[in-house]
């Protein structure tokens, strides 16, 4: 690896010409920072998905996965105080119009303040004293701030009035709290219990940027975990030691990484401890992945006090009867798909310097495509077809016909193919093919009949445990 430092710029301007990330809706001008994934881009979200449920729910004996809606009743969002809540402190430029989220412009130029502790009156105060300049025009006077709703609204079936507002899920947690009593009843199990959830979350930003890092729609992987209340701080390590091991299987540099514990003044009121897992990314430095909160009995409470339902838990070990408290790791899916692919990247410098090559260091569980099936000539393509047709039935793989194999391998390790699988003229007669790794470009002959054997261990060898 080399010890080059790449901007944001280069790697995520990579992202979108290899196929990764797309521009949203580009022909028609494309649509304020919203963005599509690729083929890579989605190969590489299943692959991470994958590697999450795997941990966390088949992985941890307590946990099982839910499926719930985005359009809710709006009931949910008055229950827990997003209708009255849920904003962002909005001020414009006088002079050039420029719209800013208020504590976004004073951690930029203040940073020694704590912005996450502050009142919207200590913000106010802090725009309104001539310390921040506006980025745009670099003038200093800001209107007071106004409070921005951050959930977007539409209307369910055919009229467009009050009655008929319904909101686009800000997180997927609420989907998992509304169903609390349904898991318990249908799964008949006993507490602990975790209920995951893969899904879309929509908030309108009043600045989304930098990339798929903060965007106005974006995936969640959250969990709640419900527990006895007492067991708060157990179950809270529990989750933080759990979450390091996911965050090393994906295989991220240990260095870019940390754990950062929120000061008492950034608590929410309810949380009793909240840790926030960050990533070192490129030109922006330190941003947040993933949160795990010590929620306590706040999302149930307010749920069983707005529906009035009965929402307590009834303990077979003590006959006692509580609302159970809760633990909440909660990952955002694109921004992690960020920091992997800001942590892969990486342009070597070969044959002393007279050649390079971009090269994306997947851990191989997660790479987009585990494997390139290449023939060495076109007269091979059909032979060449049969082993990447065995291949392809276990692997995410790529038939690649075009171009010199030095070129071929170049387009690989560029979008993070770890294996290579060269089809060539000795292949027609011992029946081995060549397999070239990426990191080491080393080369071997495998049997055509143990390739898939010698992928399958190829795959587990990298794996961290
Ligand atoms: N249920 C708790 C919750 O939603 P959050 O800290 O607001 O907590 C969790 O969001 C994660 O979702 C964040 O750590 C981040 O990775 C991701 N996330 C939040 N807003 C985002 C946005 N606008 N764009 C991309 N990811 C976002």
């Amino acid at each position: 690896m080399s010890e080059k430092q790449h901007t944001f710029e280069e790697i995520t301007s990579h992202l979108v010409t290899s196929g990764f990330v797309y521009p949203g809706s580009e022909i028609y001008g494309g649509l304020s920072n919203s963005w599509d994934y690729g083929p890579l881009g989605a190969l590489l979200k299943n692959h991470v998905k994958d590697l999450w449920l795997r941990h966390f729910v088949r992985g941890i004996e307590y946990n099982v996965q839910i499926d719930p809606a985005i359009i809710m009743n709006p009931k949910v969002w008055e229950a827990t105080g997003h209708v009255a809540n849920f904003h962002d402190p909005l001020v414009d430029c006088k002079y050039c119009h420029a719209r800013y989220r208020a504590d976004q412009i004073i951690h930029e130029q203040k940073s020694e303040l704590d912005v996450d502790g502050m009142t919207q009156e200590q913000l106010n105060d802090v725009m309104q004293s001539g310390q921040i300049t506006c980025p745009s025009c670099g003038k200093s006077e800001f209107t007071p701030i106004r409070q921005f709703q951050m959930m977007f609204k539409t209307f369910i079936g055919v009229t467009e009035d009050k009655q008929s507002v319904v909101y686009l899920r800000p997180e997927t947690a609420q989907g998992i709290f509304v169903n609390f009593k349904n898991v318990m009843r249908t799964t008949r199990r006993k507490l602990p219990i975790g209920i995951c959830d893969i899904g879309k979350a929509f908030r309108n930003e009043i600045t989304p940027g930098n990339f798929t890092f903060r965007t106005r729609e974006f995936e969640q992987m959250e969990i709640e975990f419900f527990f006895k209340p007492g067991e708060d701080q157990k179950w809270f390590e529990f989750y933080k030691e759990n979450c390091k091991g996911f965050v090393e299987k994906l295989g991220l540099k240990d260095e870019k990484v940390r754990f950062r514990d929120h000061e008492p003044a950034e608590l929410a009121f309810y949380s009793s401890a909240t840790t926030d897992i960050e990533y070192f990314f490129p030109s922006l430095g330190w941003g947040e992945l993933m949160g795990i909160a010590c929620r306590g009995d706040y999302d149930l409470g307010r749920h069983m006090s707005s529906s009035s339902q009965d929402l307590t838990y009834l303990d077979p070990e003590d006959n006692t009867k509580y609302i159970p408290h809760v633990v909440e790791p909660s990952f955002g899916l694109d921004r992690l798909m960020l920091a992997l692919c800001c942590d892969a990247y990486d342009v070597e410098s070969l044959n002393d310097g007279k050649d390079e090559r971009i090269v994306m260091h997947f851990a191989a569980e997660i790479a987009p495509y585990t494997v390139a099936v290449m023939p060495l000539s076109n007269k091979l393509n059909d032979q060449a077809k049969k082993v990447f047709d065995m291949v392809h039935t276990e692997y995410d793989a790529i038939f690649d016909t075009t171009g010199s194999i030095g070129k071929r391998y170049r387009r690989e390790d560029a979008i993070g193919t770890p294996l290579c699988v060269t089809f060539d003229f000795e292949s027609e007669n011992d029946h081995c093919v060549t397999v070239r790794e990426r990191d080491s470009m080393s080369q071997e002959r495998v049997a055509i009949d143990e390739l898939n054997d010698y992928i399958h261990r190829f795959v587990s060898k990298n794996r961290v445990k």
